[in-house]
């Protein structure tokens, strides 16, 4: 790696040489090929635009809404937006809803627990309630926040929570109730009428974690799919989250948090008058905040357009249905549940094939998925997230997935090293130093000259699925630790 304060400036030419031989090694964000991590739109001419707007706006500084007034009103345009396709604004059932701009999903969750919180300061272990299907960052904003976080399982038949395991995890001390549309692991709605309604007659919150889906549900909907209503439409939803940088296809860095008034939004901000400095007032995690993926956001909405989304949406359920057939043509998978989003999640059958050796297999053809752990009663499964740009290449995906399963039966399941197994299966967390890590990594062949990762991932998903949770975080952690160092030339 360069240099990255050499003695003397380097051209300008010559840095973006670099920083494009660096990209060759990033998985493929455009095309199509991968099924997490990114939204492609597939439109030409839109990353241009987005660029162009980033950069112009990029210098502007969030802090300071009255000094920037540009800022304001593209972030108040794309809030108003955002209501109105979730059910809010003028004429609806929530007429005063209010929102803001925020950095991601994970900030708007954050944000929403925190306002939730504040709104109760005389509760002195708040407590939230959330389906285990809920994304983790609900359970990173009540580790941040200082508070408990009571999980509701799913049946594993549907996936979904029962509203009366929400009711009974409820608490004098709960301040939210939290739902997905949908979650992210096998992307089912969450029955939002019937949990908001528990939640409202509690006298809770009730926010729908729509980060994933909440750009392209409605237009699905539109279009005529059979989806549980979870907008503001629902009574009894407080908060809505909605990405704009997942299914709006923005650039990354942008997502909102809607409340269905400004009383509920109110304990969101963070206000400080008890210092010399600036007088400070924020409604998010972030004090300076730049402009450009606002105005990245604001510029791709624009371009797109209603008309725009919903063809997105029909491409995209297209090609969601095209992936579900595959998979259940294929003897030995099923679907996690119904591809009723746009998600097609998918197990194992027993007697199937090794899921983690089957996405090393998918990998060799050129499709990059999502393994996910198994959990609790739920078995691992694999993920893919469906973008519109997915659709060109469904039938390339059947054949691949047929070869894949194919090949993966040939080679059999992961056998893991016996010592290594006995280190992640019996040793206490607090045990698993960055050395210890460190010799495992080595015993899997990461870290060598081939890169921190083997060209094959299962034996590491596979070692990650046999450590129990505990482990599993430690293990994370250091490997990101070991992973994480500064460079010295
Ligand atoms: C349902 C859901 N909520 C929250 C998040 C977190 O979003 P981010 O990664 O933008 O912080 C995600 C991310 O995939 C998600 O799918």
């Amino acid at each position: 790696m360069a240099d990255a304060l050499p003695e003397h400036g380097v051209p300008a030419q010559e840095i973006l040489d670099e920083l494009c031989a660096l990209r060759r090694a990033d998985q493929p964000t455009h095309g199509g090929r991968l099924f997490a991590y990114v939204y492609d739109p597939g439109l030409a001419g839109l990353d241009d635009l987005a660029n162009a707007a980033y950069a112009l706006s990029a210098p502007v500084n969030g802090l300071d809404p009255t000094a920037f007034p540009s800022l304001l009103a593209m972030e108040n345009a794309l809030v108003g937006a955002a209501a109105k396709l979730l059910g809010g604004g003028p004429g609806s059932s929530a007429p005063d809803v209010v929102g803001n701009v925020t950095s991601g999903g994970t900030e708007s969750l954050i944000l929403a627990v925190k306002a939730a919180r504040d709104a109760h300061p005389a509760i002195e272990s708040p407590r939230i309630v959330v389906p285990v299907t809920g994304h983790a960052a609900f359970a990173k904003a009540a580790r941040y926040l200082g508070v408990r976080l009571d999980a509701v399982p799913v049946d594993p038949a549907t996936l979904r929570p029962a509203a009366a395991d929400i009711v009974a995890a409820i608490t004098a001390d709960t301040v939210l109730v939290a739902c997905s549309a949908p979650a992210y692991a096998h992307g089912v709605v969450d029955p939002v009428e019937e949990i908001a309604k528990v939640a409202a007659a509690a006298g809770v919150r009730c926010h729908v974690d729509a980060c994933f889906g909440g750009w392209v549900l409605p237009y699905l909907r539109r279009l005529g799919a059979d989806l549980p209503p979870f907008d503001f439409s629902v009574p009894g939803v407080t908060s809505i989250s909605v990405d704009l940088h997942k299914y709006a296809y923005a650039p990354k860095g942008t997502s909102i948090l809607l409340h269905r008034d400004p009383g509920l939004r109110a304990p969101q901000y963070f206000a400080f008058g008890d210092w010399p400095g600036y007088t400070m007032v924020n409604p998010g995690v972030s004090s300076t905040r730049s402009g450009g993926p606002i105005a990245a956001a604001y510029a791709t909405l624009r371009r797109i357009g209603d008309e725009g989304y919903l063809r997105l949406a029909a491409t995209t359920r297209d090609a969601v249905r095209a992936l579900a057939a595959a998979v259940e043509g294929v003897e030995g998978l099923r679907l996690m549940a119904p591809a009723s989003s746009t998600v097609v999640c998918f197990t194992a059958e027993p007697g199937g094939p090794d899921l983690f050796v089957l996405a090393d297999e998918l990998t060799a053809r050129g499709f990059h998925t999502q393994p996910q752990m198994h959990y609790a009663d739920l078995p691992a499964s694999i993920h893919l997230t469906v973008t519109a740009a997915v659709a060109p290449h469904v039938a390339e995906f059947a054949t691949a997935l047929a070869d894949a399963v194919a090949a993966a039966r040939v080679l059999g399941p992961v056998q893991l090293p016996a010592q290594v197994l006995a280190t992640v299966t019996g040793l206490d967390p607090a045990e698993l130093t960055g050395d210890v890590v460190a010799a495992l990594a080595g015993a899997l062949g990461m870290g060598g000259e081939g890169g921190p990762l083997p060209e094959r991932m299962a034996v590491v998903n596979a070692l990650l699925d046999a450590a129990p949770v505990a482990i599993r975080e430690r293990l994370l952690v250091e490997f990101l630790g070991l992973l994480q160092r500064p460079t010295f030339d």
